[in-house]
């Protein structure tokens, strides 16, 4: 059983990753800033509470140093959990320094998440309006009218975004002969799929595919969210198929519903913007004091908090202070 005081535990390790990786904002070189909020967030989680162990994470023991899949993490008291991450979500983003990076972190009850492969995954996504009304084995148009419905508008003025990739090109031509707009975006689906759970994004619906992982730590959210995803693994080659059985998933056809991501009735969700999003500023560094902006919500209360943290850099050279 999750304690609710986790939530803002969370929120420190976030920020901390989301600053230790700001500090590459702009400077063209990716797997810097990924090492950078790896090992913050690597840090932080000595410090929380819990029997962590991660599902979601840098990837396998033999290929990660740090929150590799399968390490423990936190205190060694309290709740046991699982624990998804990405201490860096959009590595190009950060090098390039455009928009949408963020560093995230899932947490539910021990053995009720995904353990999703690392593979693209088809997916779905939606807010809480649409709930229910979308299908990702139906076509394109067909989930466009039901978001308009659901939404109550024309389909002229819903919003999809899709990651721009040739492997979309078919997806985008269906999308616009159905009426509806694009936001193309370089990278970034977490992001992406959170925002079609708040108005003011101006996004409707995530269509497309990405990262599997991405996909389990975006349900984590939208399951706080009240919102909707689905996925399709898309395996590529025979390791990936020989992979998905090993795993027990038998029908490679199978669609991933939120109660496959995130089997529990409880998680907790935490996301610090990197840089500049449309849900959440980026890190900001003025000489000492650098500023957050934070997210986090839990799914049993269904309470969604922003933070905004301002950190001294004096006093927390490392991000921490243990
Ligand atoms: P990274 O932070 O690992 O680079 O992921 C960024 C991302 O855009 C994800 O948001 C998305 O799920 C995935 O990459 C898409 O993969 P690809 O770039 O191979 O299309």
């Amino acid at each position: 059983m999750m304690e609710r005081s986790l939530t803002m535990e969370l929120v420190r390790v976030t920020e901390a990753a989301a600053l230790a990786s700001a500090r590459w904002m702009g400077r063209g070189v990716k797997d810097e800033a990924d090492d950078a909020a790896t090992t913050a967030m690597r840090t932080v989680f000595d410090t929380v509470p819990m029997i962590g162990t991660v599902v979601i994470g840098e990837g396998e023991m033999d290929e990660a140093p740090m929150l590799y899949i399968g390490e423990k993490l936190g205190t060694g008291d309290g709740p046991r959990v699982d624990v998804a991450v990405d201490p860096l979500e959009g590595t190009d983003i950060v090098a390039q320094g455009t928009w949408n990076a963020l560093s995230v972190i899932a947490i539910a009850d021990e053995g009720t998440l995904l353990h999703a492969p690392d593979m693209y995954m088809d997916k779905i996504a939606v807010g809480p309006e649409a709930v229910g009304m979308i299908d990702i084995n139906a076509p394109v148009i067909d989930n466009l009218k039901a978001v308009a419905k659901a939404k109550n508008k024309d389909i002229e003025d819903v919003v999809a975004t899709v990651l721009d990739r040739p492997r979309h090109e078919k997806l985008i031509r269906e999308i616009r002969e159905a009426g509806a707009r694009i936001k193309l975006i370089p990278n970034g689906d977490v992001a992406a799929a959170i925002n079609t759970a708040f108005d003011d994004t101006g996004v409707d619906i995530l269509l497309g595919s990405g990262g599997a992982p991405e996909g389990v730590i975006a349900a984590a959210a939208l399951k706080c969210l009240g919102g909707e995803i689905q996925g399709k693994l898309m395996p590529s080659n025979d390791e990936e198929i020989a992979r998905c059985k090993s795993m027990g998933i038998a029908d490679l056809n199978k669609v991933f519903y939120m109660d496959d991501f995130c089997s529990g009735d409880d998680c907790i969700f935490a996301a610090t913007g990197v840089t500049d999003g449309e849900l959440l500023k980026g890190v900001q560094f003025k000489g000492w004091k650098a500023t957050t902006q934070s997210v986090v919500m839990r799914a049993k209360s269904g309470t969604v908090r922003f933070i905004d943290g301002q950190h001294s850099l004096k006093k927390k050279p490392n991000y921490v202070v243990k």
